[in-house]
């Protein structure tokens, strides 16, 4: 069996964090790479339906049960103009992209998306440019979506054959607006002023939208947090939500540290929610700003290809990031981080989706399939609903080069008392040592085991291809004892575990 470590854990109904918001299990779309083109849109493709969306990919979508997808971008958006992608196809001009360096055909828009969405069971999360553009084409699009007839804008819908506005209920304000990359970069002054300006008649449009202004792109960002401090300065009482963004990676070849970086994502919100509770009370306001972590995810292993591409090219494999196990067990802590802080992430976006740093991947003409990561996220957004529960953990922890006092087990529970259901996600960050571990689960009479599902292997850096596509899967754990309010179960080393308890 090898070398064990002990930890453990109390589970008790009475501490209930936070109802978690279904939106923490978002996703992301950005007309970027094969996400669009060759990903969820591929008309031809044997499994396509008369509107070009791929059925293999929508049904893998819908499994891993996506509330809401952010689009069109990412960077995309700072240079896009929304007229281009509506009305008849052939009438669509095909745009340079200066984000991506790519050509943009136009074949797909919104409308097409807003489908797309409904048949995937999700809710559209959309973004306007402020970055070659401002209120106004904001407040068009708005109108266009969301209002339901009679005027210029949402007459045009109707003639492009929506007679039913899509009532788009979240928008994000821009993109990335505190990068130098970005397209109509600005400073956090400018941003604070152009987002709430449009922010205002965007909800004059319609007062039912909830909005997401963009928060700084990284904790690593030279403005960070004074971004958030000013842009909320300027923009407080007519947005929701902040954004986070962040990408991880493991540069150094070093697993310990890699396995760590959750504890940067937590560090992260905490100086965020601190900043928008600063603004709060510098305005005596009663309003709390929530956040969305709306770009999240490993991206670190397509830098080098991404380099080789031809510019100017329609639809390039751009961001093609085949993950290992090590990485799906990131993504399982970047998870339970989220989770852990679901009192004020109420939005999440896995980014991306299809193709582009994506759980799903495509061969353009064949297969879709599945990456490591895939799994982690799936099980979160299946069995993740419910509320979150405080959970005093005791663990072994270890040092790593950026990080001090990381403990072996990373985890939290989930309670969904309508169904009496309650989940355990749990990550053992060891290489080497099993963690046998101890739930107190007194407070939860009654239940018992009915699962406990673990993605491991003896190869951290084992993938799935489009030709060994199920190398790294999920399998079902063996040992997991209830007795007398006490649960035990050992966590395999290096390993992503789903434990299922049933009333
Ligand atoms: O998700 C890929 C890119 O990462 C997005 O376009 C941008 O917002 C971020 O820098």
């Amino acid at each position: 069996m090898g070398n064990s470590k002990e930890a453990k854990m109390i589970l008790d109904p009475s501490f209930v964090l936070s109802k978690v918001d279904d939106r923490i299990y978002g996703s992301f779309i950005e007309h970027l790479g094969r996400a669009v083109y060759g990903g969820i849109y591929e008309p031809g493709h044997k499994t396509a339906n008369e509107q070009g969306f791929r059925q293999d990919v929508l049904q893998m979508v819908r499994d891993l049960r996506v509330p809401i997808v952010r689009y069109p971008g990412g960077n995309f958006v700072s240079g896009y103009n929304w007229e281009d992608g509506v009305g008849p196809v052939a009438e669509r001009p095909r745009r340079l992209d200066l984000a991506w360096h790519t050509t943009e055909t136009n074949e797909f828009g919104t409308n097409e998306f807003f489908d797309w969405a409904k048949q995937a069971d999700s809710e559209v999360m959309m973004a306007v440019n402020l970055g070659t553009r401002g209120i106004d084409a904001a407040r068009n699009l708005v109108e266009y979506c969301n209002h339901k007839g009679g005027s210029r804008w949402s007459d045009l819908r109707i003639q492009h054959g929506y007679r039913e506005p899509h009532n788009i209920k979240v928008w994000c304000l821009g993109n990335e607006m505190d990068g130098p990359w970005q397209i109509g970069h600005k400073t956090a002054y400018e941003y604070g002023r152009i987002a709430n300006e449009a922010a205002k008649v965007m909800k004059w449009v319609d007062p039912t939208i909830e909005l997401v202004t963009a928060g700084s792109s990284g904790s690593g960002m030279p403005t960070f947090p004074d971004w958030e401090a000013t842009i909320l300065e300027e923009s407080y009482n007519n947005v929701d939500y902040v954004s986070l963004h962040s990408y991880y990676g493991n540069r150094d070849n070093d697993t310990a540290n890699y396995l760590a970086q959750s504890l940067n994502m937590d560090n992260f919100i905490h100086t965020v929610v601190s900043t928008c509770d600063y603004v709060k009370a510098k305005k005596r306001s009663k309003k709390t700003i929530n956040l969305s972590f709306d770009e999240w995810n490993v991206w670190f292993h397509s830098n080098e290809a991404d380099k080789k591409i031809e510019p100017w090219s329609i639809a390039p494999p751009l961001l093609e990031d085949i993950y290992n196990l090590e990485d799906a067990l990131v993504v399982g802590c970047l998870l339970i981080t989220l989770l852990k802080h679901a009192d004020r992430v109420k939005m999440a976006s896995l980014a991306q989706l299809v193709n582009v740093i994506a759980p799903i991947m495509t061969t353009t003409g064949g297969d879709a399939w599945r990456q490591t990561i895939y799994y982690p996220f799936m099980h979160a957004s299946v069995y993740g609903r419910g509320s979150v529960l405080q959970c005093p953990i005791q663990s072994p922890k270890y040092d790593s080069k950026d990080f001090t006092d990381v403990p072996y087990l990373e985890s939290t529970a989930i309670w969904n008392e309508e169904l009496g259901e309650l989940t355990v996600f749990a990550v053992n960050r060891s290489e080497s040592d099993h963690l046998a571990l101890e739930c107190d689960v007194r407070g939860f009479a009654g239940y018992r085991v009915v699962e406990h599902i673990v993605l491991t292997g003896d190869d951290k850096a084992a993938s799935n291809t489009a030709e060994d596509p199920n190398r790294v899967t999920p399998s079902r754990g063996a040992g997991a004892v209830l007795d007398n309010g006490s649960l035990t179960v050992t966590l395999p080393k290096f390993s992503w575990n789903v434990l299922r308890l049933q009333k």
